[in-house]
């Protein structure tokens, strides 16, 4: 991954809790330059400093994002591309999962738009600094709930019969399937893109506001693996050496596998990319 020993500039978003968090911590550790986001600019340069004391590691930094709201995405992206002519590495870490259904200040429904319209128009606005780098890598945090995802795009917004496996599924299925339609378009390029289910952790996704999620969260969280052993699967796709090259994968932890035949299918990537390419507004969906 890098054979001159320069330190990998890494960004991460939602670097402030849970598997993003840990996944910050064990790159700065590495000597890595960490930039890592947040909705809330005093929390990010909070984590950022706690980041720094711990590891000794004065390269750790961070900027706002929001992406749920396109707005946010689009500067966000123009504040990196001023400051950093290459990006070694893009981990797209951040995540939400919703019991019931919300919409974005855009007006999309809250997964999908923070889970994946947001990272992929994140994504493609910084294929300029991730081309410019010797070589670079992607991750897309995904789950292994896109197997139980269905996107119906007569209604992506789910206005009829909420689910929220259904509505987080969907949109790790829309991860899926456009990491594998974004390494079709990078194919001969020097950027790759993977993506991952982390393991089930236990962190700050599983929601706690009633007392059923307070409830059905304490159960998964017996199951759960720390958000630490998860990050470090993370990590193997961000800087693994034999992940070298290689791009379109999808993993369960630490094994390659197959990912959903609907987010294999090329006729669904084509269908979401030309869906989610006119929901963000891009002039061009060129790469
Ligand atoms: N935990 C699991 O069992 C599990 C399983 C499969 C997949 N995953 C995936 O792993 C990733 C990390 O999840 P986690 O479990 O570590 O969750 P977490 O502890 O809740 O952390 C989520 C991160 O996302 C950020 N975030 C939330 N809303 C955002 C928004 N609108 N815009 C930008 N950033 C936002 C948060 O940062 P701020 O609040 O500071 O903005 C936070 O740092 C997610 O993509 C999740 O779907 C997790």
């Amino acid at each position: 991954m890098n054979p001159s020993k320069t330190p990998l500039r890494v960004l991460i978003t939602g670097g402030t809790s849970g598997i993003g968090r840990q996944t910050a911590i064990a790159l700065a550790k590495q000597g890595a330059e960490v930039i890592l986001t947040s909705r809330n600019e005093s929390r990010g340069m909070r984590t950022a400093e706690e980041i720094r004391r711990m590891t000794g590691n004065p390269r750790v930094t961070s900027l706002p994002l929001d992406l749920g709201t396109l707005a946010s995405v689009r500067s966000a992206a123009a504040q990196i591309t001023d400051q950093y002519p290459t990006l070694d590495v893009l981990i797209n870490n951040s995540g939400i999962l919703r019991m019931k259904r919300e919409v974005s200040a855009d007006g999309f429904e809250l997964n999908l738009a923070v889970n994946f319209l947001g990272p992929f128009l994140f994504t493609l606005l910084l294929l300029k600094p991730l081309r410019a780098a010797p070589r670079a890598r992607i991750v897309m945090l995904a789950s292994d709930a896109h197997l139980k995802g269905r996107l119906d795009f007569s209604d992506l917004q789910l206005t009829k019969g909420y689910q929220w496996l259904k509505a987080y599924g969907g949109s790790k299925l829309a991860v899926v399937a456009f990491t594998l339609s974004l390494s079709k378009r990078l194919a001969g390029s020097t950027v790759t893109i993977n993506c991952l289910h982390p393991g089930m952790a236990r962190t700050q996704i599983w929601p706690r506001e009633t007392f059923g999620e307070r409830l059905f969260s304490n159960v998964v969280s017996l199951f759960a693996i720390r958000d630490s052993v998860a990050a470090a699967h993370v990590l193997n796709l961000a800087v693994g050496l034999s992940l070298e090259g290689r791009s379109g994968l999808y993993f369960d932890r630490d094994r390659e596998t197959t990912p959903s035949p609907e987010a294999s299918d090329p006729a669904l990537q084509d269908r979401l990319w030309r869906w989610s390419a006119q929901t963000a507004g891009m002039v061009s969906d060129d790469v």
